[in-house]
């Protein structure tokens, strides 16, 4: 049994890797399909664009596929960034100018609460789809502080903690995030469907 993982960032893969990581399934990636082309994520909602990229990858490849959106959803900004967080300050993306924007767009709002979402999907070959998703909340701070990670990450602190996703270690964030509530979710739904195949 394959299972394809949609995606072309060598992080994510690997954090997906070590949870579906499980006898009579071989993991492969989009590396593996070089000619496969980038899925366009154009939907309005996190589980639009992860059904589409599972799908389009699904039926490309006749294996089943696996992909995950994520993003940032602000409560003072109506649920901004959300599905636009890696483009939110526009292209070229860019994580500093996103959270210049951020931290801009927020100044003098007292309701800092935010939550990371993911949504991942599986597809069968055939384009059928099941959805799971995962949630982090938090707030937002005034200023960047810490150096891990990659994009909102020093100007967001889960709730429970006092540093920013940027200042905890790479275990306790891959412990906590929305990513990797969302493939746990994912692992418990789907592997005996993947396994039994
Ligand atoms: P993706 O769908 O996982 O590629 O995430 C889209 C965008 O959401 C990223 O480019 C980041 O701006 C933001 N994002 C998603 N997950 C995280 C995270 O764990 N930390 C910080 N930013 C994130």
């Amino acid at each position: 049994m394959k299972l394809i993982i949609a995606t072309r960032n060598a992080h994510k893969l690997e954090e997906i890797r070590a949870i579906f990581d499980f006898q009579g399934l071989e993991v492969l990636s989009a590396f593996d399909f070089p000619e496969l082309p980038d899925v366009e994520e154009d939907r309005d909602t996190f589980e639009g664009n992860a059904i589409k990229k599972a799908v389009e990858i699904a039926r490309a490849t006749r294996c089943w596929a696996l992909a995950d959106d994520s993003g940032l959803e602000v409560d003072a900004l109506g649920g901004a960034p959300g599905v636009y967080s890696a483009r939110y300050a526009g292209e070229p993306c860019s994580y500093e100018a996103n959270n210049e924007k951020l931290l801009r767009e927020l100044s003098g709002k007292e309701d800092r609460s935010a939550r990371f979402r993911t949504v991942v999907a599986l597809s069968d070959p055939g384009g059928s789809t099941q959805t799971v998703e995962g949630e982090c909340c938090g707030v937002i701070i005034k200023e960047l502080r810490g150096t891990n990670g990659f994009g909102y990450d020093p100007l967001f602190i889960p709730d429970g903690y006092s540093e920013t996703f940027a200042e905890l270690d790479a275990e306790t964030k891959n412990r906590i995030s929305h990513r990797a509530r969302a493939l746990r979710k994912a692992y418990a739904a789907w592997s005996d469907l993947l396994v039994g195949l």
